[in-house]
Formats: structure tokens, sequence, C-alpha cells
């Protein structure tokens, strides 16, 4: 038997005023995003914003359905409509930003298990990390300068 560790790494930032001007606003596109989310189901909103190295900005957030399973996380309708729209263009950063409408979210959310292995596939194809920030309605922000910090050990086309 063989031991494996596999370290990741994140930043912990207190305020959006300790981020990068350009981060911050990303932060505020995606807060924008949030409050147009249709969320009826869980009143629980996200919103995405990712910057591509075009320089275009897509943002997207959560859609639910009456029939739950059929909704989308805000992160996933981001990053399909610039996959769609730009599939040459490189993601640089996403930033993510989620909180109940029913009482104040002041954790940093982390992207859902789903959306972390969409977001895999992206980093993937176009062979370099993309820079991910993301918080509650308030509070800290945490930065994962890679996918993988948030899922290390993926499920890639190599196995396939
Ligand atoms: N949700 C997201 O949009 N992103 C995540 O990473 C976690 C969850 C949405 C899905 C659903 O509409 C609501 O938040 C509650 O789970």
């Amino acid at each position: 038997m063989e031991k494996i560790q596999i370290e990741t790494e994140f930043e912990v930032y207190k305020e959006l005023a300790e981020l990068p001007e350009t981060v911050s606003k990303l932060m505020a596109q995606a807060t924008k995003a949030r409050l147009r989310a249709y969320a009826p189901y869980s009143n629980f909103l996200v919103g995405a914003a990712i910057l591509l190295d075009n320089g275009e900005i897509i943002t997207g957030n959560n859609q639910e359905n009456a029939s739950y399973p059929s909704g989308l996380c805000a992160e996933r309708t981001a990053i399909y409509y610039a996959g769609s729209q730009y599939p040459k263009a490189k993601i640089l950063q996403m930033a993510l930003i989620a909180g109940s409408t029913k009482s104040k979210t002041t954790t940093p959310v982390p992207p859902c298990g789903a959306c972390r292995q969409a977001i895999a596939e992206y980093e993937i194809k176009q062979d370099a990390p993309i820079d991910i920030y993301f918080m509650g309605e308030t509070g800290t922000i945490m930065r994962s300068k890679s996918l993988r910090n948030l899922l290390p050990f993926i499920f890639e086309k190599e196995i396939l």
C-alpha cells in the first residue's frame, strides 16, 4: 500500500477592495448577473462572470426549472455560452458570487462538483489555468489559481 497526498492552494482576500481592480470589476459583473438569476425554487441566486483572452466578458446565472434537475448552475450557463460563442478564446478568469435571498450568505461559495467537472474540460482544452474567484453575497473572497485546486483528481479525456 502506498499513500498519495495532493496539496491544493487557495488565496483568501478579506474584502473586494483587496482584489486587483480588473477582478473586482469582473466580480461586479457577476453581482449584476446574479440579480438576474431565475431561482424561484431554491431562492439561492448565483452569478458568474468570465473574462476571455479576447477581452470579452460573458456572464451567466442559475436557471431553475419546475423539474428540478433540468435547471442549470450559473457557472455552466456562462461557460457553455462562452464555449459556444468563442470556441477559440481562452478563459482567463471566472468570478462567482452566490447567496440566498432568505438569509445573508457571508462565506465563500465554491462551484458545485458538476460545475468543477465542466470547468475542468475547458481548462484542459485550452491548456492554461483558469483563475477562479468565489464569494458569498458579502465577506471574504477565495481565489483558486487553477481549477485543479478545486478538483485535483480529474476525470479527463486521457482516461477514455
Ligand atoms: N448553483 C449554482 O448556480 N452554482 C453552484 O455551483 C451551486 C449551485 C445553483 C443551482 C440551484 O439553482 C441553486 O444554486 C441551489 O442549489
